[in-house]
């Protein structure tokens, strides 16, 4: 049956916003609706867009009040909502949802040592096993990996380039390379799922725009913003340090974690589950997108 009402939760964040863009202009026109915590309430949404408020924690029958007028529900909940997501797929059975779309969009394996130091990474893998133990109930799913968001990683530090101190710290071999994402390639794929949902259900899909490295990005970077310090560091005493940081109880260490596991990912394209066709993903290159990242980020400097 065709997913023509959509319920998004998290329409107001990052990607969410973007997800919601896309919806909004996609050719089979799905009924859009968000779902947004009370104490969002100023949160302006697009016109034609209906929004259903929820009390902070997500009580059960509210959800499945909300998810009754549901096909699919998407979501892009922040890193620090998502445990709620058991609540939201019990209540998606409930309600008699088609499909829901977790809240992934990041790394697709985790190694178990990163797993160990936070728990709260399993959260994500425990859900795609959660789903797969509901689809008897007819709920499908999708899961979509992107391994990084590019915008994100080269504006926030995440890649190792600290923009206030114009200092890049390069780790291990700077000239490996890593799949990346751009938020608006995430938020396509998305809806693409909804406009495919047949071969799309019940799979993890993975997509990328390109493969980057921070070579590839300094250069970039000092070509436009001129000469950087740069620190050299191999890579396993960068990451031992993270891990102790995390071992006690910090969260500074916790972006190092990712970032080594990030480009560590290896090209994902020779992979079975690589959707970017199956998708009809646009054509990304890593030139275009650099220089509208480095573009946007002076014109708001
Ligand atoms: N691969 C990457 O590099 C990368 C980078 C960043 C994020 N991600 C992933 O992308 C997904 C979405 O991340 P995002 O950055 O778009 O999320 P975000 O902007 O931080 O938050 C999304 C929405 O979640 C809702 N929310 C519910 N509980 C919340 C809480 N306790 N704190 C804050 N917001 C809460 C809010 O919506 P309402 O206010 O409307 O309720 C918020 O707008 C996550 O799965 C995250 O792990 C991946």
């Amino acid at each position: 049956m065709p997913l023509n009402r959509v319920l998004l939760i998290g329409g107001s964040g990052n990607l969410g916003s973007l997800i919601l863009k896309y919806l909004l202009a996609s050719p089979s026109h799905p009924t859009t609706s968000v779902l947004s915590r009370r104490s969002a309430a100023d949160t302006q949404y697009p016109s034609g867009v209906s929004v259903v408020e929820i009390d902070d924690d997500y009580p059960s029958a509210q959800l499945v009040g909300a998810f009754r007028e549901a096909d699919v529900v998407i979501s892009a909940i922040s890193m620090a909502g998502m445990h709620h997501q058991h609540k939201f797929i019990d209540a998606c059975v409930e309600a008699k949802v088609q499909r829901y779309i977790p809240t992934e969009f990041g790394l697709d394996d985790l190694p178990q040592w990163l797993l160990n130091l936070r728990p709260m990474f399993k959260t994500k893998h425990d859900i795609r096993d959660y789903l797969a133990s509901k689809e008897h109930t007819g709920l499908t799913w999708t899961s979509i990996c992107c391994n990084v968001f590019f915008e994100m990683g080269i504006e926030n530090g995440f890649f190792q380039f600290h923009w206030n101190e114009k200092k890049a710290i390069l780790i291990g071999d700077e000239t490996i390379r890593w799949p990346a994402t751009t938020l608006s390639t995430v938020a396509i794929a998305t809806v693409k799922v909804i406009e495919k949902e047949e071969p799309t259900a019940n799979k993890i899909l993975l997509i990328r725009d390109f493969l980057v490295s921070q070579k590839d990005i300094l250069d970039e970077i000092q070509n436009r913003t001129g000469k950087w310090d740069v620190e050299k560091r191999e890579l396993d005493p960068w990451l031992e340090e993270a891990k102790e940081n995390v071992k006690q109880g910090h969260n500074e260490g916790l972006p190092r974690l990712t970032f080594a596991v990030a480009r560590a990912a290896g090209d994902w394209s020779k992979k079975e589950n690589f959707a970017n066709s199956l998708l009809e993903l646009p054509r990304k290159t890593f030139d275009e997108e650099i220089e509208r990242v480095l573009r946007s980020m002076q014109e708001k400097r």
